[in-house]
């Protein structure tokens, strides 16, 4: 498969079992709630109900996306995305985004869905960009009981 260069110097490829202590340190440094432990971000890189994709730029890993599948589903599932603080505000996380849209596209899938929590106004403002549309709000989604608002996209 092939991925764009994002920007110039950032690789975008699938992710490896090296990546694993990288991709964990990420996941801390960009998430105070509902962090995905070690052993599920181990699952979804080596297992194949999961694509993970990560960008790295000069040998450093600086975002990942992650989608999932159901089987016999033809909605694929953005679990997680995240960019790098000192790699955000650069566009990656669009591209990051539109990668991830491709790999669910690649497996079949015609819609892609997401929960964002309702206080993101980074993500939320993302996903409206890229033409993610809400469809169901859930109060007490997340681990300190804050609401998360369903996104969907149809995908091409
Ligand atoms: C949300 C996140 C992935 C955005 O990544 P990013 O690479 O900084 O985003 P981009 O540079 O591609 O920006 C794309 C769009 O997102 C929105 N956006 C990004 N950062 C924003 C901010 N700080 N405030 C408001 N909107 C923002 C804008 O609409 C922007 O488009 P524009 O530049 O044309 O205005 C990143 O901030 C992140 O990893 N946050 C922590 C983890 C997280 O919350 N992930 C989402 C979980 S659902």
């Amino acid at each position: 498969m092939h991925y764009a260069d994002v920007p110039a110097q950032i690789n975008i490829r699938h992710a490896e079992i090296d990546d694993l202590d990288a991709l964990e340190h990420l996941e801390n440094a960009t998430f105070s709630y509902n962090r995905l432990s070690r052993r599920s971000l181990r699952y979804y890189v080596t297992g194949k109900t999961a694509t993970v994709l990560v960008a790295m730029q000069g040998g450093k890993l600086v975002a990942y996306g992650l989608v999932s599948f159901r089987k016999n589903s033809p909605i694929a599932r953005l679990y997680s995305l995240a960019v790098a603080h000192a790699a955000s505000g650069l566009g990656l996380g669009r591209r990051l985004l539109a990668e991830c849209e491709q790999t669910a596209i690649a497996r079949g899938a015609r819609a892609m869905q997401l929960e964002v929590r309702e206080d993101n106004a980074a993500a939320i403002r993302l996903y409206q960009a890229m033409g993610y549309r809400e469809y169901e709000r859930v109060e007490e989604f997340y681990e300190d009981d804050s609401t998360a608002i369903c996104f969907e996209k149809d995908l091409p």
